[in-house]
């Protein structure tokens, strides 16, 4: 996929043991999670692919713009008239001052460089740049030095980058989805809670605990309640994704302390949709909870290698919304204590890892969720995909 590959700097031989088949595999090379190395790895050959930087409703109106990501995978995100996100490199063509301070937003008619002030328009093209005009002896082609615009997509509501250019097709990215995530319509629904964590840990520790239930009995007794641990089934996707559902009990509407709902399901829904919540990861830093009546989704961005920013989002149908004593924290509250359960956990793996004496564990028979994306990860590391 990228241009002049090397492996990731892991033991080959741990590498071959995470690939090894279902039943007789290890997890990742501790390396993996505690080497500063692999973490600049990952950034170069897996964040430089399609990975997502957030939700559309981020950039709300004309000329809202926002830095997300981090160092030198920072983009610059900003709607144009016409409606558009574009990404851009979020370095300016003078002399390389980022246009925004990461996480950072502004809302202006243009994108200008705090430096030295060169401005450019919304599309990206350089508007001007002070003093050169009438400056003689200086040859200085302004369309030479636009923004560098980088492959986004908006696939329903969340935004997809490409820094390197050279990732697979979008639509492979997501194969198989559409009939996953469509019915629920993301796009059309409002972000109305979100919840901004930075946590001690790995961010592959982060998608591995969400891909089991393995843990739930022991440090979710709430979850445990109202959705068996043991309920759901992992699918396969033919892209970058993976993930499975699991029901809930009869009795309870969806995901929330008592199992009731304080919302409206989303509409047209299936029967199985009512009954489930379906988990998925897109790779390799978002997750998306699909319940009957919400949509939450936590957005990852790794700041070191043991250390993880992640936003947690939730997302209501409008009818929902119109009622006028409507109350997210049925479902905000409920996984806000499932989170702090989850980072606790997290936290604790990591530290765990940094031990010299940590060796790569195997995966029990309800972790096929955690074999699906460490394999994942492998094949990344020795560019298998
Ligand atoms: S670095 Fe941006 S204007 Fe100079
Ligand atoms: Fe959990």
């Amino acid at each position: 996929m990228f241009k002049q590959f090397v492996p990731a700097p892991v033991p080959a031989d741990d590498l071959a043991a995470a690939l090894a088949p279902f039943g007789q595999s290890r997890m990742l090379p501790r390396e993996a999670y505690v080497e500063a190395a692999v973490f600049e790895w990952e950034k170069q050959y897996i964040f430089s692919g399609w990975h997502c930087v957030g939700h559309a409703s981020d950039l709300d109106g004309v000329g809202a713009q926002k830095a997300v990501g981090s160092g030198k995978n920072s983009i610059l995100l900003v709607r144009g008239e016409d409606g558009q996100v574009r990404a851009f490199a979020n370095v300016c063509r003078h002399r390389g001052h980022e246009m925004l301070a990461c996480g950072s937003t502004a809302k202006r008619r243009g994108v200008v460089c705090p430096y030295h002030s060169w401005s450019y328009k919304l599309t990206g093209e350089l508007r001007n740049a002070p003093g050169f005009d009438d400056a003689d002896g200086f040859q200085f082609e302004p369309s030479a030095f636009g923004l560098t615009e980088l492959r986004l997509v908006n696939w329903h509501g969340y935004l997809f980058v490409d820094p390197s250019g050279q990732d697979i097709d979008f639509e492979q990215h997501v194969a198989g989805l559409e009939d996953i995530v469509g019915p629920y319509r993301p796009e059309e629904l409002t972000v109305v809670d979100r919840h901004s964590y930075v946590l001690d840990t790995n961010w592959k520790v982060i998608v591995e605990n969400y891909q089991e239930c393995y843990h739930c009995q022991a440090i979710h007794p709430e979850l445990s309640r109202i959705s068996p641990p043991t309920s759901g089934e992992n699918i396969d996707l033919p892209g970058d994704w993976m993930g499975g559902w699991m029901s809930i009990i009869d009795g309870a509407q969806t995901m929330s302390l008592s199992g009731a709902s304080g919302g409206v399901a989303i509409k047209g829904l299936s029967e199985q949709e009512l009954r489930t919540v379906m988990y998925l990861v897109g790779f390799p830093n978002l997750l998306v909870s699909l319940h009957p009546d919400y949509v939450m989704t936590h957005v990852m961005t790794p700041l070191g290698v043991d250390r993880t920013h992640v936003e947690c989002a939730w997302a209501f149908p409008k009818e929902a919304l119109e009622a006028p004593d409507f109350d997210p924290s049925y479902a905000v509250d409920f996984w806000d204590l499932t989170n702090r359960q989850d980072w606790a956990a997290c936290e604790s793996v990591q530290r765990g890892l940094s031990s010299p004496h940590s060796r790569p564990g195997p995966l029990a028979p309800d972790e096929d969720g955690v074999y699906q994306f460490v394999t994942r990860v492998a094949k990344a590391y020795q560019g298998t995909r």
